[in-house]
């Protein structure tokens, strides 16, 4: 335990089972010293096993649906009651395509799925930032976390209409990371994550393939949950109080990676 997080408080979203990253990060900030308040959707709350972890965390798990604002203003402030105080950071760890999910080509997409996805994974992340400015909830050099993927960079064909709305997200986290920074010295990023075995990352085609690909192309692997975890641990504590409005790959170095020996061993 390094006590990284020690007098901090924070709120997960997206701690389905013990497969989800939020799930990682939640046990990670509690291990090092955090107080934290666990959220997720109402169906997410009857399908996955959050009370298991709240148990773990001492936490309370308080039901919002991130497109809600209704919810999120609920949400926060009650956190706020519950803490006393104010809040140092926030992970948002959601993301749904209904054109995914329903197996609809990139060709093909139906947009009233496309515009649903959106707000579900990353109009949501600007909704939230939106309420906690409003609400004045977040301290001074307070930091807050969103999870993306490199296919808003580059193009993976079955991540779909994902590969938007992680685009989006990420110009979020820098539009808003500037106005959260101006008027509070807020930081705001997004993580950049390896492919990761979870209930959102296998709903993906072909995501088996997709996984050994990366593993194969990343000199140092792929990244997996729990060092997710200790990474967003690092960016919520006050050793990286000037990283902001970044895109930061947490991916053993397959961004930069061009191809690999283990790739051309494979393909020959
Ligand atoms: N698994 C991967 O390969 C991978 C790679 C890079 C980035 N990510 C991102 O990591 C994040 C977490 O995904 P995960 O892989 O841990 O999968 P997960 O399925 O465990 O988590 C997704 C979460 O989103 C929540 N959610 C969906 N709709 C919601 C709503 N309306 N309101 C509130 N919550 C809602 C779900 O209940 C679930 O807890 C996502 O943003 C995902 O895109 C995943």
């Amino acid at each position: 335990m390094n006590n990284l997080l020690k007098g901090k408080k924070g709120i997960i979203f997206g701690a389905l089972d013990d497969k989800s990253i939020a799930w990682k990060v939640a046990e990670e900030c509690v291990e090092n010293g955090a107080k934290i308040i666990l959220t997720n959707a109402p169906t997410a709350l009857r399908l996955g096993s959050i009370n298991d972890l709240a148990k773990k965390c001492n936490s309370q798990v308080i039901t919002a649906d991130a497109t809600s604002l209704e919810d999120l203003e609920n949400l926060i402030s009650k956190s706020l009651k519950i803490f006393n105080g104010k809040i140092d950071f926030i992970l948002h760890s959601i993301g749904m395509s209904v054109n995914v999910r329903k197996k609809r080509s990139y060709t093909d997409l139906n947009y009233d799925y496309l515009m649903k996805g959106i707000d579900v994974s990353a109009i949501s992340f600007h909704k939230l930032l939106q309420t906690s400015m409003k609400l004045d909830a977040i301290n001074k050099w307070g930091s807050i976390l969103a999870l993306s993927y490199i296919a808003a960079q580059r193009t993976f064909p079955s991540y779909n209409d994902m590969a938007e709305n992680k685009a989006f997200l990420e110009s979020i986290a820098r539009s808003f990371g500037y106005h959260f920074g101006v008027k509070n010295k807020v930081r705001i990023n997004t993580i950049s994550q390896s492919p990761t075995i979870t209930t959102a990352g296998s709903g993906v085609e072909g995501f088996d393939t997709f996984f050994e690909y990366s593993e194969k192309m990343s000199p140092l692997g792929n990244a997996s949950a729990k060092d997710c975890a200790k990474f967003c641990v690092a960016l919520f504590s006050d050793y990286t109080k000037m990283v902001t409005m970044q895109n930061l790959y947490h991916d053993g170095g397959f961004s930069n990676t061009g191809i690999s020996e283990e790739i051309i061993k494979k393909l020959k």
